[in-house]
């Protein structure tokens, strides 16, 4: 009889921090005019169209986003998306989670974060990153997630 393979299909984190709920009316011309959930129903369908499993998750606190990383430590979670907000510039505890949940992330941001007030030159998880990307609008994200498929589709079929 055939052995049947365990599916190994992981599935993709977006995770979004504070403010990010207010997307659409928040300073649109430095943000732009779609509304979070505009780029969460494309990110979902972008992700089913290749079989992969895709959740999103917005939260203004800390400890709550903290709390999402840590489940995604015992979930078939292959990669994160993380867009942490005014947390990237504070966040030494939102960091530390990511850390230890030791799972791929990329870090994006709406904004050129390099082109505001020098406070936002500095983050806190780009380094640990596999990259950032920052400064392409929601485009970005679309970019981050076409990487994170890639990611996946390549170790399913290794
Ligand atoms: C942001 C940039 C941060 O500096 C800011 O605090 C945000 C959004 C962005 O997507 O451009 O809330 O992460």
């Amino acid at each position: 009889m055939p052995t049947r393979r365990e599916s190994p299909q992981q599935s993709v984190l977006v995770l979004h921090g504070p403010n990010l709920n207010l997307l659409g009316s928040r300073e649109p011309e430095i943000y732009g005019r779609e509304t979070l959930a505009d780029i969460e129903r494309r990110l979902t369908a972008a992700a089913r169209a290749q079989g992969v499993p895709l959740e999103c998750f917005q939260s203004n606190h800390e400890g709550a986003l903290i709390d999402r990383i840590h489940r995604a430590r015992d979930e078939r979670i292959g990669f994160i998306i993380v867009n942490p907000a005014g947390y990237t510039h504070t966040s030494v505890a939102l960091r530390d989670a990511l850390l230890a949940a030791n799972i791929p992330f990329i870090e994006v941001h709406l904004s050129n974060v390099h082109a505001r007030e020098t406070f936002r030159r500095h983050s806190y998880f780009s380094d640990a990153a596999v990259g950032t990307i920052c400064g392409l609008g929601s485009r970005g994200y679309d970019f981050a997630l076409s990487y994170a498929l890639g990611r996946l589709s390549q170790k399913a079929g290794s």
